[in-house]
């Protein structure tokens, strides 16, 4: 890598609160929207108009302020507790959600987390964590979000679909990840569920996708980005010689959950700098 010319290489400004509504009047619901990628969906949508409910499991104060940043733009938004991978507060989380918005039209299942570890060092424990936060709770929440959009229908007033799901996956759907085991596993899942969603639910007009993220600035993948020599070496992975920022998914994610998405239906959509175009293949082979 020409590190020389990667240090010449501009910052990434995003533009502020859009002008464009593109989500307006519609009601959306990011999991695990208190930090990191799911903060970054939330402030987004927000911002595109849609009213948020912004959940999260721990951290109240963060979570409120994101709903503050979602409401100084003109949107409605609260927070809400509940850990998506119980079934009785999911189901509590959307009775809130319909009792104060009516309905929703966007789920964003985002909540996702690591335990990870050698894998013959992986306890049960850590296997069933992960697997039922990232999987189970995208299960959970899909489907109370299908049997809303299923008993409402098109809201034609809002947009052209009867509803938008967007399960938040990550490029190790199909790249191998050695140590993290269960966090893989999951994202494979993750890939196959919402596939099987989207070809049962696409006659009731109701659209489901992913976005795969790449290496994105959050706290879950602090250490690889945190000091100079940990991000020489991330950069060895990504073509596009830059880590994502949270605001790269987020402007997917309102594309997505838009009408100008409207036939994009079923799709692993991987905003990830090029990860995955196996870049060890850049001088080799
Ligand atoms: C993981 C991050 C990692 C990235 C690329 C994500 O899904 O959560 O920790 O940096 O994939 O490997």
């Amino acid at each position: 890598m020409n590190t020389a010319v990667v240090e010449q290489l501009p910052e990434v400004v995003m533009p502020a609160c859009p002008i464009l509504k593109v989500l307006k009047g519609q009601r959306a619901l990011v999991t695990g929207a208190n930090s990191g990628i799911g903060k970054g969906i939330a402030i987004a949508l927000g911002h595109a108009g849609a009213d948020v409910v912004v959940n999260y499991v721990n951290g109240e104060e963060t979570a409120e302020g994101v709903v503050e940043d979602i409401q100084r733009c003109g949107s409605r938004s609260f927070a809400h507790r509940a850990d998506v991978s119980k079934e009785a507060e999911v189901h509590a989380m959307f009775e809130r959600m319909k009792e104060e918005f009516g309905t929703i039209d966007i789920l964003v299942n985002n909540a996702g987390l690591q335990k990870d570890a050698p894998f013959d060092q992986m306890t049960l424990d850590q296997w069933n964590f992960v697997l039922g936060v990232n999987l189970t709770g995208q299960f959970l929440c899909a489907r109370e979000a299908v049997r809303e959009f299923k008993r409402r229908g098109v809201r034609r007033e809002v947009s052209c679909s009867a509803g938008k799901i967007i399960c938040i996956s990550s490029v190790h759907e199909v790249i191998p990840w050695a140590g993290h085991v269960n966090y893989a596993a999951s994202k494979g899942g993750v890939m196959m569920m919402m596939k099987s969603i989207a070809q049962e639910v696409a006659p009731y007009r109701i659209r489901v996708n992913s976005i795969c993220p790449g290496a994105i600035r959050t706290p879950i993948n602090r250490a690889a980005w945190e000091s100079p020599e940990a991000y020489a070496d991330l950069l060895k992975l990504i073509p596009y010689k830059r880590i994502g920022e949270v605001d790269d998914i987020g402007r997917a994610a309102v594309w997505l959950a838009s009408d100008d998405a409207d036939y994009v239906h079923g799709i692993s959509l991987f905003v990830d700098g090029g990860m995955t175009l196996y870049p060890g293949f850049e001088a080799g082979g």
